[in-house]
C-alpha cells in the first residue's frame, strides 16, 4: 500500500476511524495502568508550525517520546521555509530524514503541495480550512463517555471555521445529525454535505441548533490569522454565546466541548467550561491518546 496522509477525515473511511477511536481509548487506559508501548521506536516526526500551538505541539512530542522515537519542532522563522525555499522541496528533504509531517499553517492548499510530493505520512495539524486532528480526539471524548456517536445530534455555534468544516466531514463519516448556528456570513466553506440525508443543517438561531443535542461545541469567534478583526467578531457573535441557559435547551446528558483556548466571556461561559462534569480536559489530553494511535497507523501502513 502507498503513503497513506492525513489532510482531512476524509482520508479515512468510518471502520479506520472507529479502530482508531478504540485504540486511542485502549492506549490511554495502558498508560493509566502504567504501561506506554513503544510504538515509535527509531522513528521521527518533523514537525512544522507557521502558527502557535501547545496542545497540538505538545501532544506530537509527548507521543513521539513515549513510544521511544523524536519530535523535532520546526518554525517558518528559524527555517529555510521562511525564507522562502519551497514547501515541496522541505517536503522531500524531510522524506529522507524524518518517518512523518505534521504541518500547521494557513492555507490548506500548503498541506496538499506537502503531501503531493513527501514519500511519508503528512499530518494536518490544523489549516485555515481543516483541523482533523482535534475532531479525531473529539470523537474519542464522545465514544469514550458516551460510547457510539452514530444518530447522535451535534450542535455547533458560533464561527463557521476549521474546526466546524471538520465537524461536517465527521458528521458524513460517522453518520451522526450535525446542526450549525451561525450568523449571516460566517457560515462554514465545507458545505458539501449539508442537508445530504438531513444529516447537516444550517440555522441561524443557537436554540434551533442545540435544541436536544447531545453533544454541543464551539470555538473562537477569531480564529489565528482573524486577530484584527476581533473587535468586530466580538460585536457580531455576541448572541453566540454558549452559557447555561443555552445548554438548558440541549439533552439532559449533553456534553460540551471546546478545541481550547477558550475565551471565558465570548464564546462560552464560564459556568460552563468550568463545570464539574466539562469533558473540555479530557478532550484536550486525548489529542495525545488519539495522535499516537493515528501515528501507529499512519507509520503501520506505509
Ligand atoms: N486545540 C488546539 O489545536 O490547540 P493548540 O492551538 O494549542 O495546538
Ligand atoms: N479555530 C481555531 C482553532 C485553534 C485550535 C484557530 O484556527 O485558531
Amino acid at each position: 500500500m502507498g503513503v497513506r496522509h492525513f489532510l482531512s477525515l476524509n482520508d479515512l473511511d468510518r471502520a479506520e476511524v472507529v479502530s482508531l477511536i478504540e485504540s486511542a481509548i485502549r492506549l490511554k487506559r495502558w498508560r493509566r495502568d502504567g504501561y506506554r508501548p513503544r510504538l515509535f521506536e527509531g522513528r521521527t516526526l518533523a514537525m512544522i508550525f507557521e502558527k502557535s500551538s501547545t496542545r497540538t505541539r505538545v501532544s506530537f512530542e509527548v507521543a513521539m517520546a513515549e513510544g521511544g522515537g523524536n519530535a523535532i519542532f520546526l518554525s517558518t522563522r528559524e527555517s529555510q521555509l521562511g525564507r522562502g525555499e519551497p514547501p515541496e522541496d522541505t517536503a522531500r528533504v524531510l522524506s529522507e530524514m524524518a518517518d512523518a509531517i505534521m504541518i500547521r499553517t494557513f492555507e490548506h492548499a500548503m498541506v496538499e503541495r506537502v503531501a503531493a510530493v513527501a514519500r511519508v505520512p503528512v499530518i494536518n495539524g490544523l489549516t485555515n480550512s481543516l483541523h482533523p486532528c482535534q475532531v479525531l480526539a473529539d470523537l474519542v471524548t464522545y465514544f469514550e463517555h458516551r460510547g457510539e456517536i452514530r444518530g447522535r445530534r451535534v450542535a455547533w455555534i458560533g464561527d463557521g471555521n476549521n474546526m466546524c468544516n471538520s465537524y461536517i466531514n465527521a458528521a458524513a463519516l460517522m453518520d451522526f445529525e450535525l446542526r450549525i448556528a451561525t450568523p449571516e456570513g460566517y457560515e462554514p466553506e465545507h458545505l458539501e454535505h449539508v442537508g445530504e440525508g438531513g444529516r447537516v443543517s444550517l440555522v441561524r438561531d443557537p436554540v434551533q441548533a442545540v435544541a436536544d443535542a447531545d453533544l454541543v461545541v464551539t470555538d473562537v469567534w477569531a480564529s489565528m490569522g482573524q486577530e484584527e478583526e476581533a473587535a468586530a467578531r466580538r460585536e457580531v457573535f455576541r448572541s453566540y454565546q454558549v452559557d447555561a441557559a443555552l445548554m438548558a435547551h440541549a439533552a439532559p446528558s449533553a456534553l460540551f466541548m471546546h478545541c481550547l483556548p477558550a475565551h471565558r466571556g465570548e464564546e462560552v461561559a464560564a459556568e460552563v467550561i468550568d463545570h464539574p462534569d466539562s469533558v473540555v480536559w479530557d478532550e484536550a489530553g486525548n489529542r495525545l491518546h488519539a495522535q499516537k494511535a493515528l501515528l501507529e497507523f499512519l507509520l503501520r501502513a506505509q
